[in-house]
């Protein structure tokens, strides 16, 4: 059975949307630490939009399992890996204008400039992902570019409006996923898995890790508003 880890990226989206404390990543972090997840990811962004630096060093602090910082392989993220030191980075293509990654990172025409650019990381004692779509020259290139893990893109399984798409981006996922293990990478998923769309992709056997983040949180809010509205209505005490 794969590991679980959580992307907490959009608690801290509610709490930039006020820009104030509440609620913290960190925080969040630490329940999903309890629960049992094995692993918390971040994606520091350009822009910043949700994480801040603030969270990410804090959660270096806290996070007792495996901290995965998600980037763009930028030279600011780099120094800021190598200063941090999370067990791993991921690595993932960014755009400004994107509300969530869209693609998986184009490897196969950038394996010089991306096999320096893990080869310092990895000098930093870092263990280095490529979020890939299934795809087996991506995964190929990132075996030569001197990758640990593929995580392999699970989006477009995740929006397949048909059975039939469906089906063929599974099977597209499942031999992937062989690929990259024959190749000596380990494999990770990850990206719109939610409750109704988990399971296939947790029993494909090279799958070590799925990394979830959105249907989790959204999950979340629903399932414990209940809970804060019998809270705030003991607190102000009409019933
Ligand atoms: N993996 C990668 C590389 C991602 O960019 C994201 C989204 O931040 C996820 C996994 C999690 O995706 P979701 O939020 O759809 O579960």
């Amino acid at each position: 059975m794969p590991r679980l880890s959580v992307n907490v990226d959009h608690i801290a989206t509610l709490r930039q949307a006020r820009r104030g404390m509440e609620p913290d990543p960190v925080a969040a972090a630490v329940l999903a630490d309890l629960a049992g997840a094995e692993g918390i990811i971040v994606h520091l962004r350009e822009d910043r939009r949700h994480i801040q630096d603030r969270d990410l060093r804090l959660l270096r602090q806290t996070v007792q399992t495996k901290l995965n910082l998600e980037m763009a392989a930028t030279d600011e993220m780099q120094r800021i890996a190598l200063e941090v030191k999370p067990e791993i980075t991921t690595l993932v293509p960014e755009k400004r204008e994107e509300l969530t990654t869209e693609g998986g990172l184009e490897v196969a025409s950038r394996i010089a400039f991306l096999t320096d650019y893990i080869g310092r990381l990895k000098q930093g004692h870092i263990s280095v992902s490529l979020f890939v779509d299934p795809d087996d020259q991506q995964i190929a290139a990132s075996k030569k570019a001197g990758a640990d893990w593929v995580e392999v893109h699970t989006g477009t399984y995740a929006n397949a409006r048909t059975d039939r798409d469906r089906a063929r981006e599974f099977d597209k996922i499942v031999e992937a996923a062989k690929l990259a293990a024959s190749l000596g990478l380990r494999v990770g998923a990850g990206h719109g898995l939610n409750y109704v769309n988990v399971k296939p992709i947790a029993r494909i056997p090279e799958v070590e890790e799925l990394n979830i983040g959105h249907s989790i949180i959204s999950r979340a809010s629903l399932v414990g508003l209940e809970r804060a509205v019998r809270e705030m209505i003991a607190l102000i005490g009409t019933k």
